[in-house]
């Protein structure tokens, strides 16, 4: 156990969890763990390697060796992933990436495999770590947890925004059920499936705009970790 302080951030897709840690990590001056990132990675490494997306044991090996970097964001940006010398900071991004990671992400030698790496990411001054276990498996000793819900129709247009933006192709009636399978598939998966922890705060982002959660988070932050913002 650490007392490096984390602030462990849950939910499905496009509740604005990105955003908003991304946003909390550059308030804070803390690092910050995309641990979506980690599987998305793996899927890509699994289309490289024509490995099929239940090849637990090569899937586990790669995980395990993973040659990977990890450039912090600018405000507002996304991370920069470095993995085997190539740039994938895009090809990660698609929705087709996140299904591919969603898949991977069942298989429990592989969630296993990357809990140390991701636990590395706990240095001082303190961590902003975004996934769907974060809070409940692997940093479940966080002294702040928040979970983000919203509408599925509400987190389908915000992805379909999002995606756009990024000057990818995508077709919103596609999107949302691509979603759907994703959310169904990584709460009813049977190894640290998407819930909330029992003491984490929730917070219902379907009527707020960005600008309001940030605000919310960064009053939940000041009443929890009164030290933080002064690191
Ligand atoms: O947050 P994201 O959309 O980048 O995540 C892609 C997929 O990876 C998600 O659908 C499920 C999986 N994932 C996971 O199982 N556990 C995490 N902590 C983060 C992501």
């Amino acid at each position: 156990m650490s007392d490096i302080p984390v602030i462990a951030v849950d939910g499905p897709s496009g509740t604005g969890k990105g955003t908003i840690c991304s946003h909390l990590a550059t308030w804070l001056g803390w690092h910050l763990l995309d641990s979506g990132a980690l599987y998305r990675i793996l899927a890509i490494a699994a289309e490289k390697y024509e490995l099929e997306l239940n090849n637990e044991s090569a899937i586990v090996e790669i995980a395990g060796s993973l040659d990977v970097e990890f450039q912090q964001p600018q405000p507002g940006k996304d991370i920069t992933v470095i993995f085997e010398g190539d740039d994938i900071s895009q090809k990660i991004r698609t929705e087709e990436c996140g299904n591919s990671a969603s898949q991977i992400a069942v298989l429990p030698q592989v969630r296993t495999a990357l809990l140390d790496r991701q636990r590395q990411f706990q240095q001082a001054p303190g961590l902003v770590a975004d996934g769907r276990d974060m809070g409940t498996v692997v940093f479940s000793d966080a002294p702040l947890k928040i979970y983000l819900i919203a509408s599925a129709e509400e987190r389908a247009k915000r992805r379909y925004k999002q995606l756009k933006q990024k000057g990818f192709n995508v077709n919103l009636p596609r999107l949302a059920a691509e979603i759907a399978e994703r959310d169904t598939r990584d709460s009813q998966r049977t190894i640290s499936p998407l819930k909330p922890a029992d003491d984490a705060i929730v917070v219902d982002t379907t009527t707020l705009d960005i600008s309001e959660v940030i605000k919310k988070i960064e009053n939940l932050v000041q009443e929890t970790l009164p030290d933080a913002y002064s690191t």
